[in-house]
This record gives structure tokens, sequence and C-alpha cells, in this order.
């Protein structure tokens, strides 16, 4: 299969897996949309990064695992309004540090899900325009839970003379960066660290960073607020952090429940941070009553 554009690859998908369709960047959005250069830019990185691995096929596969996989949990969150899971004990072991599991689909369908979840393009647009934009043209830069690196290299791509740490807690995360940027043509010195944000110890993690970024990750510990102090303690004088999470959305690793944007605030603010701008973003189509599925993204900065 050839796919190298969003229409390819949302009609890939459709043939392939119907009962995801709804939930596309082509239904919500459309050519000329500030999202959907964001989604583009993100399918460029998974294309490239698939190529010389498992292929297109694979990639589809993976993306509709977590796409089918969410529409499971959720409904059955529906019911309960509660994660399926309720403690972060076993995930390291049964997925993070699994090389199977994490390169095999989650890494590549979650870094596909910018390309195709109308929300995470809009994040990846805000995050893009609002906040590497304003980064300084050399900032110690710093990410907690990279993941499949998307993020940290949409900051390298605009900011080449920027040092970057990312720090997570899966090794074959951490290796899946290394061959993505190599396929992407990212030669940036990079230091990636295995270790937990929650309890960051290592002495080469920057003491003060210029720009840290935690996307995806609070929801996937048992105390965010710890995730968040070790942001407010590592944010230089100026410096900006990027923040997403998300509130009654499920996920095979979502541990903390957010039950509304409120809550997602207050936390951050009474850890020391200030949100300068944010973006909450319901869940397109939802129709869920008594509460509302949502992602969340901030830009803030030292209280
Ligand atoms: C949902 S992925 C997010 C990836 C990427 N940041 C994104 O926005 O798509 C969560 C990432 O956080 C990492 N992670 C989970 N718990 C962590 C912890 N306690 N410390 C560091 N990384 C953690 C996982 O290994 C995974 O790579």
């Amino acid at each position: 299969m050839t796919v190298t554009d969003i229409p390819d690859i949302a009609a890939a998908i459709t043939e392939r897996y119907p009962i995801i369709q709804n939930g596309l960047l082509p239904q919500w959005q459309k050519p000329g949309d500030p999202e959907w250069d964001a989604a583009q830019w993100a399918l460029k990185y998974v294309l490239n990064s698939v190529e010389d691995r498992e292929g297109i096929d694979q990639a589809v596969d993976s993306f509709a695992q977590t796409s089918i996989d969410f529409l499971r949990l959720q409904a059955r969150f529906r019911q309960t309004r509660k994660y399926a899971r309720t403690s972060t004990e076993g995930l390291v072991d049964e997925l993070y540090s699994d090389p199977e599991e994490m390169q095999g689909h989650y890494l590549d369908g979650l870094a596909m899900t910018y390309a195709m979840w109308p929300n995470h393009a809009k994040l990846l647009d805000f995050y893009r325009r609002e906040f590497v934009a304003s980064l300084p043209d050399e900032p110690v830069s710093m990410e907690i839970g990279p993941g499949h690196g998307l993020l940290g290299f949409t900051l390298l791509s605009d900011r080449p003379a920027a040092r970057y740490v990312g720090v997570d807690i899966s090794e074959p995360a951490l290796a899946f960066i290394g061959d993505a940027f190599a396929a992407n043509g990212m030669d940036a010195d990079i230091e990636l660290i295995a270790g937990d944000a929650t309890n960051l110890s290592d002495e080469r993690i920057p003491s003060q960073a210029d720009s840290i970024v935690c996307c995806e990750v609070l929801e996937h510990v048992d105390d965010p607020a710890m995730i968040l102090q070790a942001v407010r303690s590592r944010l230089a004088p100026g410096g900006r952090t990027f923040l997403s999470t998300v509130a009654n959305l499920e996920a095979i690793d979502h541990v903390y429940l957010y039950e509304d944007v409120g809550q997602i605030r207050t936390m951050i603010e009474a850890n020391g941070l200030r949100i300068v701008d944010d973006r909450p973003m319901e869940l397109p189509g939802d129709d869920s009553e008594g509460f509302t599925p949502l992602n969340y993204a901030c830009i803030a900065e030292l209280a």
C-alpha cells in the first residue's frame, strides 16, 4: 500500500476497520484547517519511521488496535465511570518494559493518533504554533514520557540547537525514539534516560530547563502531582511547560481519573504553575450524559 497523505490513510483505515471511521480526522476537519497541517506532519513522522520496519499495513493495524481498545474501554467507562485500571501495579512489567507490546503496536498506534484523531491533531497544532514557536533559539529542553518521540522531534526540527533530554520509564520506547529519529533524518545529539518521572533522581536530567514537555503522562501515574512538582522544580525562571492529559477518557494504561477540566487546572495550579493558555477539547461526536470526555493541553509557567 502506498499512502502519503491524510485522505489516503483514512481511506485505508476505513476500508479495513469501518467501525472506527467516525473518529477519523477527515470526518471533522478539512485540508486548510491548521490541525490538518499538524496531522500531516505527524503522518510523515509515522510513515518514515515504519518504512524500514513493519510497513504501513502494520501501522494501520496498530492504530486500529489503539482505537478499538479505546472504544471497548470507553463503553465500559460509560457504565462504571471508573478506569479499568486503578493503579500502576504491574503496568511496567505488562506493558512499558515489553518490546513486543511497545514497539509492536503501542507506539506506532499512538503516534498515528496525532495524524488521525481530531483532538490529538489540535493538540499538536497548539504545541507547534503556541509553544515550540515561543521557545528561545537554544532551549534546554526536557520531555517526560516522550513515548514515540513525535513531540521531541517537532521541537528539535524547529529548534535544532536545543539540548534535548527525554525521560521515559519504558526502555523499548527510548529505543523506538532513536530509530524513529534516524528514519526521519534527525541527527541532533539527544539524551535519552530511563527513569520514573514520579521519582526523578538521575543527575543527567537538567535541573533548570527552559522547556518541559509532558504529554499524556499525568493520567498514567498514581499521583500526577509528583510529576507536576518535578516540572515546577526543574523549570528555569522564564521557562515554559507544555502539559497535556485527559478527563473521562480511557486507554489500556490510564490510571488517574480527572473528572472534569476544573480538576486538571486546579491540580496544575496547586503545584506552583500558572496556566497562561489552555485548550480543553471535548471528544467530537460524544453523547455521554452526566460527564464530558475531553483532552486537555496547556502552556504554563512558574507561578
Ligand atoms: C501515552 S504515552 C505518551 C507518549 C507521548 N508523550 C504522547 O503524548 O503521545 C505515555 C508515555 O509515558 C511513559 N510513562 C508512563 N509512566 C511513566 C513514568 N512514571 N515516568 C516516565 N515515563 C512514564 C510511557 O512509557 C509512555 O511512553
